[in-house]
Formats: structure tokens, C-alpha cells, sequence
């Protein structure tokens, strides 16, 4: 049943991608085919088979039709507000130079430091709401976005108020604000890796915290970054105070960062190419979803993450961007999609729900990435004939229509 509403839109597709399980398991997308989805106030009012619309119940309704739909896909990491380009360090990289050893001295995510800390508030923002734009155009309609590029109080809190700026703009997708709050060691903390950890914990999360200026927080425990002991106490006080957690974990080394995760329920673990069985086993008995970077593991010619294990073991797989000037820049989350199928061996269906139901629930929006009664009204109508053609390296935006809350945020011409 589907009755009548004349501020409605009804889209009709030959293929409807709902991302809620079908009862076969040889339909986990929950695709419907000749079908519509009713979207009333911002929400999906019903979804059906098309031979049940009847003129009566289409009076007055805005009408699409397309071959593909499905939700609006959820981009769950990114540093999508950095500022500047890399393109120097990257060419240096390509001709054999090492990520850990540029970052050593003073280039990596110190250069984009700098890079933020010459910019305003004003230019962080603009540049940030082209770069939304850009990725609407390729179907996204909810993007993490982190901070960690200011590294004070002052650069991180601009970049955080920056994101807020951008997001606000009719057009732009959802934006979830992360603060990343342990990225890299600043020149000016002199190499005082748990003194600036603390302060961080102790000025500047409860500032930025009192503004409201971002949902979930982030620290990278890596080898060359910060130790699980570095962040324990701020990410402990983190979850006291009722934010998400999710973290970088084992880019390069296994140093326990799976099991801190598990242990404080984060949302997610990203990265992945280095951990273990315990780290794996830890993070399936406390429900974090992965989060894998295939573009990040492509530019560093790392070997992907062990996703057989991953996926043995119960962990829920999310696929994402990580857009950031220096280990994936890109904006295209289909390029990651792309990647996830040939490099890392996800299913097309792994892969989809990787970027949509998955990837929201990493986010805690459980009414997002899926087309069902109730949920958001977020949907791609894909200038595609088959799902399975989204995640071909397609290297072109694709999407014919993106509506987000039920409203077109963009249109292809
Ligand atoms: O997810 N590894 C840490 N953070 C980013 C890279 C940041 C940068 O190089 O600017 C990542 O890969
Ligand atoms: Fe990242």
C-alpha cells in the first residue's frame, strides 16, 4: 500500500538495491527488481513493487525513473578538510621514497600541518565544500570527516569549525565530524609524545568537547604515531563522556591497537593491514566493524589486509576512502570500491553493503544506508545498468541523480 501525497517523490528502478538482506542468500543486496520507493518529509514513506502504484496513488508526485538505485553511499573515513597538496612528497614516494621516513623529517602529515595552520577558517571551509561537491557527484551522501591536520588547539579547532562551515551548505552531504585528536607529534612538542598525549586529553579535548564540534574521536596508534598507553587515557575519557571511538590501527605494525579498541567498544578500526589473530578475535567478540583502506595500501604497495581472517572471523568489513592528501588522495570512493573487489577479494555485495548499511552502522546511523520504511531518504539513481557495475574502476562520476533528506543534491547534466 502506498497512498497519495503531493509533496511526494516516488522513484521507480528496474533494480532496487535496498541493502537489507533479501531471505535468499543468493540476494544479500536485497535487491527488488520493477520496483519504487516513496519518500515523503525527508524519510522513506514506503517501498514496493512497482505494479502496485496505481494513478491515483501517484497524483501530484514528483516522479524519477531509473535502471539502478541504491542508498546513498556512506563514505565512513576521511580527512577530507586538509588543506594543500603533496604532490611533491608523492612523486618522491613513487620514486621509492618511504612514507615513515618522509614523515621523520618534517614532511608528511607535518607538511599538511603547516599547510592549515597558513589557512582561514573561511579557506579551510571553501576548499572543503568544492571537494563535498565533488564527491556528491560520485553518489556519496554521508561522509566522516576527521581533523588532525592543525595539531593545537587553535589549527584543530579551526579545521573542526571549517567542516562545520561546509557541511552547512544545502548540497552537501552529511557530514560526521571526527577529532582526531592524536594524528602525528607537532615540532613544537619537542618530541614529547606522552606530555603532548596528555595535554591533548586535558585542554584541548575539553574545549573542542564544549563547542560540540565533533561526534566521534580518532587517535593513530601506530609505531611511529602514538602508543596504545599514549592514548588510553584520552580515548577513556572519550567514551565516559558518551563519544564514538574509532582509531587507525596496524598501517604498518601490530602494536595492540586492535585489542585498546575491542576493549573501549569502539565503533571501528581502520587500516588493518597489519594484525594479528588476537587483535582479530578481540575485535570480533566486541562487534567492531573494519574499516579498510584500499587506496591507502595501493599508493603505499603495502600487502592488503588478511580479509579471509577478517571475514573467518566474523568482523563486520566497511570499505572507505580515507581521502587524504598523503597515503590516498583521492576523493572517489569508487575508486576505493573498485580496489576493495580486485585487490582485497571482497564480494560485490561485500563491497556495497561495505559502503552503505555497514558503513553507516560504523557510524552509529542505523536509519541510514538502507532503502526501507523509516529510513533516511538518501539514494543514488545510477546512470548504470547493474549494481555489480559500480564497483568496475569506472574512473568517472556515474550517478545520474543524488537525493539526499529527499531532496536532489545533484543532477547530472
Ligand atoms: O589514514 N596514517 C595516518 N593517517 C592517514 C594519512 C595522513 C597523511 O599522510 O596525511 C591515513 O593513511
Ligand atoms: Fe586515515
Amino acid at each position: 500500500m502506498s497512498s497519495a501525497n503531493a509533496a511526494d517523490t516516488v522513484v521507480c528502478a528496474k533494480r532496487l538495491v535496498t541493502c537489507v538482506p533479501g531471505a535468499k542468500a543468493s540476494n544479500p543486496l536485497g535487491v527488488i527488481e520493477d520496483a519504487f520507493v516513496r519518500l515523503r518529509a525527508g524519510r522513506i514513506a514506503a517501498v514496493g513493487l512497482r505494479r502496485d502504484l496505481d494513478d491515483a496513488s501517484l497524483a501530484g508526485a514528483t516522479i524519477f525513473e531509473s535502471e539502478l538505485v541504491t542508498p546513498g553511499l556512506v563514505d565512513a573515513h576521511t580527512h577530507a578538510a586538509w588543506f594543500g597538496s603533496r604532490h611533491e612528497e608523492y612523486a618522491l614516494r613513487m620514486a621509492g621514497a618511504d612514507y615513515e621516513t618522509i614523515a621523520k623529517h618534517g614532511g608528511g602529515i607535518v607538511s599538511t600541518m603547516r599547510a592549515v595552520r597558513g589557512a582561514s577558517q573561511e579557506a579551510i571551509a571553501a576548499s572543503l565544500e568544492r571537494r563535498l561537491a565533488r564527491m556528491v557527484a560520485q553518489g556519496i551522501t554521508t561522509v566522516e570527516v576527521k581533523s588532525g591536520y592543525g595539531l593545537d588547539l587553535e589549527s584543530e579547532r579551526k579545521q573542526l569549525r571549517a567542516m562545520r562551515d561546509a557541511s552547512a551548505s544545502a548540497r552537501a552531504p552529511r557530514v560526521v565530524p571526527t577529532y582526531l585528536a592524536l594524528h602525528a607529534l607537532p615540532p613544537e612538542a619537542a618530541g614529547d609524545r606522552r606530555g603532548y598525549a596528555t595535554r591533548v586529553a586535558d585542554r584541548e579535548f575539553e574545549e573542542l568537547a564544549a563547542e560540540r564540534l565533533f561526534s566521534f574521536v580518532d587517535a593513530y596508534i601506530e609505531r611511529s604515531a602514538f602508543s596504545v598507553d599514549d592514548a588510553r587515557p584520552l580515548l577513556e575519557k572519550a567514551r565516559k563522556r558518551g563519544f564514538g571511538v574509532r582509531l587507525h590501527v596496524g598501517q604498518f605494525a601490530d602494536v595492540g591497537g586492535a585489542e585498546l579498541a575491542a576493549e573501549l567498544g569502539a565503533k571501528s578500526v581502520d587500516h588493518l593491514e597489519n594484525v594479528g589473530d588476537e587483535g582479530r578475535a578481540a575485535l570480533a567478540n566486541a562487534g567492531v566493524r573494519a574499516i579498510l583502506l584500499p587506496v591507502a595500501s595501493f599508493t603505499l604497495a603495502q600487502q592488503p589486509p588478511d580479509v579471509e581472517a577478517l571475514r573467518r572471523a566474523g568482523i563486520g568489513l566497511v570499505v572507505a576512502s580515507d581521502a587524504n592528501p598523503g597515503t590516498a588522495p583521492t576523493e572517489s570512493l569508487p575508486l576505493a570500491l573498485a580496489m576493495a573487489v580486485r585487490s582485497y577479494g571482497l564480494t560485490v555485495a561485500e563491497t556495497i553493503l561495505g559502503a552503505t548499511r555497514e558503513a553507516a552502522r560504523s557510524l552509529g546511523l542505523d536509519d541510514t544506508g538502507v532503502i526501507a520504511p523509516g529510513a533516511a531518504a538518501d539514494l543514488v539513481l545510477w546512470d548504470l545498468p547493474h549494481e555489480a557495475a559500480i564497483v568496475q574502476p569506472q574512473g568517472v562520476p556515474r550517478a545520474e541523480r543524488v537525493i539526499r533528506r529527499g531532496e536532489s543534491i545533484f543532477v547530472a547534466r
